[in-house]
């Protein structure tokens, strides 16, 4: 840490380099497996940066990209020969897909077992249910970064904002597993402000700019923003920048840590991929989850 900024590139480039050493350790080379559709910018620059770092910690990276105009049942079959083949340990597809596919049941169909995202019924549910699992890789993102900081969390109270599938409802879930007491608010929470302000641990996930202001965060509280917006800033170049769901600058004065946006929660994401795909090479052959990997 910087000050009271979190900084996620660092903490991820150090997970990373955990996960290179337990793959170096292996027996066998885990292998991840990420299906592209269309030619979306965003997705296009995350898809090249997991491939860049798979390589980068010795694991193999299988690319299939299929054009903008491909059919479901197209996309379908792609998963299923992914699932069926025994070379294959972690299956990725990047969301969001072209407004004409189903993603819910192009997700579905992904091999518990290689759901390197977390994002399956089943993986949902292992999850709900305490059993092990492959978790969603943001949120156990915004537990690292928070263990990172505070180190044993039992007993902090969380406050997570946001009831998203994709991060607030599985944050809950991993910090209820970390032994917090935690509380989900959302757009319907009363007095959000208050509840906020009782956080030692305060995760928003919501997707608006400038929402939690220096005054809902107590003082001395870990804040892990899992925003990220593009607003317009003129004295940019691109007319744009990216910031999270906190009022940074007055927030980072009261906060004990805070992680800036971008640099803080994103790269943590790649990085509990990698994690994920060697935890899956490892269950589905039978090996034991090397122990550096333990969160
Ligand atoms: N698109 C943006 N972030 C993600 C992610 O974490 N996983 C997938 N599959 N798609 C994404």
């Amino acid at each position: 840490m910087d000050g009271n900024i979190i900084d996620g590139k660092a903490v991820a480039a150090r997970l990373r380099k955990r996960v290179a050493h337990a793959v170096s350790a292996l027996p066998i080379q885990p292998s991840l497996a990420v299906v592209l559709v269309g030619d979306d910018p965003a997705s296009q620059v995350y898809v090249r940066s997991k491939i860049k770092f798979t390589k980068q910690c010795g694991m193999r990276s299988l690319e299939h990209r299929l054009p903008a105009t491909v059919s479901q049942d197209d996309v379908e079959e792609t998963v299923r020969t992914l699932n069926s083949d025994p070379e294959v340990d972690g299956i990725l597809v990047q969301l969001p897909l072209p407004g004409h596919l189903d993603s819910d049941a192009v997700i579905a169909l992904i091999d518990p077992d290689k759901d390197v995202d977390g994002l399956t019924e089943t993986s949902a549910g292992r999850l709900l249910l305490g059993q092990p699992g492959l978790r969603p890789c943001t949120p156990t993102g915004c537990v690292i970064l928070a263990k990172d900081v505070l180190g044993d969390l039992s007993g902090k109270h969380c406050v997570v904002i946001g009831r998203s599938i994709l991060v607030g409802k599985p944050a809950a879930l991993l910090f209820l597993e970390q032994n917090c007491t935690v509380s989900l608010a959302h757009s319907r929470t009363e007095n959000i402000e208050a509840l906020c302000r009782s956080a030692d641990i305060l995760v928003p996930a919501v997707g608006r700019p400038n929402m939690v202001k220096a005054d809902w965060v107590k003082a001395g509280a870990t804040v892990i923003d899992v925003g990220i917006n593009r607003v317009d800033d003129s004295s940019r170049k691109s007319g744009t920048r990216l910031v999270g769901d906190v009022d940074y600058d007055d927030t980072a004065a009261v906060a004990g840590a805070i992680t800036p946006v971008p640099g803080g929660v994103g790269p943590m994401t790649i990085a509990c991929l990698l994690r994920n795909t060697v935890l899956a090479a490892c269950a589905r052959r039978g090996l034991r989850a090397p122990e550096e990997l333990d969160i």
